[in-house]
């Protein structure tokens, strides 16, 4: 609680004295934990960086945080990258040697829906995406019965791709343990976008290293949940690693003095991780005052995110969002009567009261109305998810 007040304080003084131009003052924003304010302190963090050169791989910052996430997921070596789609298709590629290959997902994954179509442009794959039954997670079986085999018509499996978490929902370790024993036992590649893996690993106490050992590779983002302003790691063995690097220059993506970045991510795993399990509670109390209202849940809420109906409350999204508004508050207006709500590092648990009393005062005014005709709903497989 301490950490979270002191950075709260870095920011309210960012926010007064460089954000003045915004036309609503957002004091909490909720659209995502990609919002996450650099604070004072992560700048004073930053000047304290080395300043080399990270394509020739001499910037001691950068090589330090790359060997504290790899000894932290228990791989041999780690890349730091500008963005978790850059890590998340890096490692496919890698991973993708030589059409025709298929990489089998969950059809909801941001790796398949929300890339760009990387996997088609990059690695010239075929995508084998699972609609999970239980709504939350693949399971192993669901996993084996759409493994595509060795077929003069087929594109071979090649990477099974986990999501973890995926749209705020954890997937079981156990499951994940006999779908990797699954794809062992195949030849197959396993790969996680851990983007929220953190969040995971805070919530179930499974280690990141418990995880890491079910993976050949691992993205995990540092710009959502942990906070950093920039920045994706991946990591896998020491060659995969080095494959990775080459393949990263192709894109571009070589950066030069990358340390400031890089010391500032480091900072923030060890300061802002261990706050996530009350990010979770503060997601979870606000989820039971919002169902206690009438609202209904798409997904349980498990880590930081609600995924909000309010179809039957009559209000809609938009006009919780107005209102929240008024009060510093920003979430997504939403589709009609959905909206995802994710919770952060910066949002105080009087933000949290702040958004149920608003919401009190919205539904008793609207209490008695009809359940709204026109609701717009999550197209929960498609591209009309949010992105971040
Ligand atoms: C699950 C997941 N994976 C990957 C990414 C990609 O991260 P970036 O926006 O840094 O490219 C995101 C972004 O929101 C995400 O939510």
């Amino acid at each position: 609680m301490a950490i979270r007040l002191l950075l709260f304080r870095g920011l309210s003084t960012y926010s007064r004295s460089s954000m003045g131009y915004l036309k609503e003052k957002v004091i909490y924003d909720m659209v995502s934990d990609t919002a996450t304010k650099p604070t004072d302190e992560m700048f004073e963090i930053m000047k304290q960086a080395s300043r080399e050169d990270d394509v020739y791989h001499e910037d001691d910052s950068v090589v330090a945080l790359e060997r504290y996430v790899s000894e932290l997921t228990g791989h041999e070596d780690g890349l730091f990258c500008a963005s978790g789609t850059m890590t998340n298709q890096l490692c496919l590629r890698a991973h993708l040697t030589q059409p025709p290959h298929s990489v089998l997902l969950d059809a909801r994954s941001h790796v398949y829906i929300h890339e760009c179509g990387g996997l088609a442009y990059h690695s010239q794959a075929n995508v084998t995406p699972v609609h999970a039954k239980n709504g939350i997670y693949m399971t192993a079986e669901e996993v084996a019965n759409n493994i595509v085999g060795e077929d003069i018509h087929n594109s071979p499996t090649r990477v099974i791709s986990i999501e973890n978490t995926l749209n705020g929902l954890i997937m079981p370790i156990d499951e994940i343990a006999q779908i990797s024993a699954l794809a062992r036992s195949r030849g197959i590649k396993m790969h996680v976008d851990g983007a929220r893996l953190w969040n995971a690993s805070q919530e179930t106490g499974v280690s990141l290293k418990e995880y890491g050992q079910h993976f050949d590779s691992m993205s995990l983002c540092l710009s959502k949940g942990i906070g950093a302003p920039i920045g994706s790691i991946l990591v896998g063995s020491r060659a995969f690693v080095a494959k990775c690097r080459h393949l990263r220059k192709l894109l571009g993506g070589g950066w030069r003095q990358a340390g400031s970045l890089a010391a500032v991510a480091h900072w923030c795993i060890e300061n802002i991780m261990p706050s996530m399990p009350h990010t979770h509670q503060q997601a979870k109390r606000l989820a039971m005052s919002l169902e206690a209202f009438g609202c209904s849940l798409v997904y349980p809420c498990m880590t930081n995110q609600i995924w909000l109906d309010t179809t039957a409350t009559g209000v809609s999204t938009k006009l919780l969002a107005e209102a929240l508004a008024k009060h510093g508050i920003k979430i997504s207006a939403g589709n009609g009567c959905t909206s995802r709500i994710v919770l952060h590092h910066q949002i105080t648990d009087e933000a949290i009261d702040q958004f149920i009393a608003t919401a009190t005062a919205l539904f008793k005014e609207y209490e008695g109305s009809k359940p709204l005709a026109i609701t717009g709903s999550f197209n929960i497989t498609a591209y009309a998810t949010p992105s971040q």
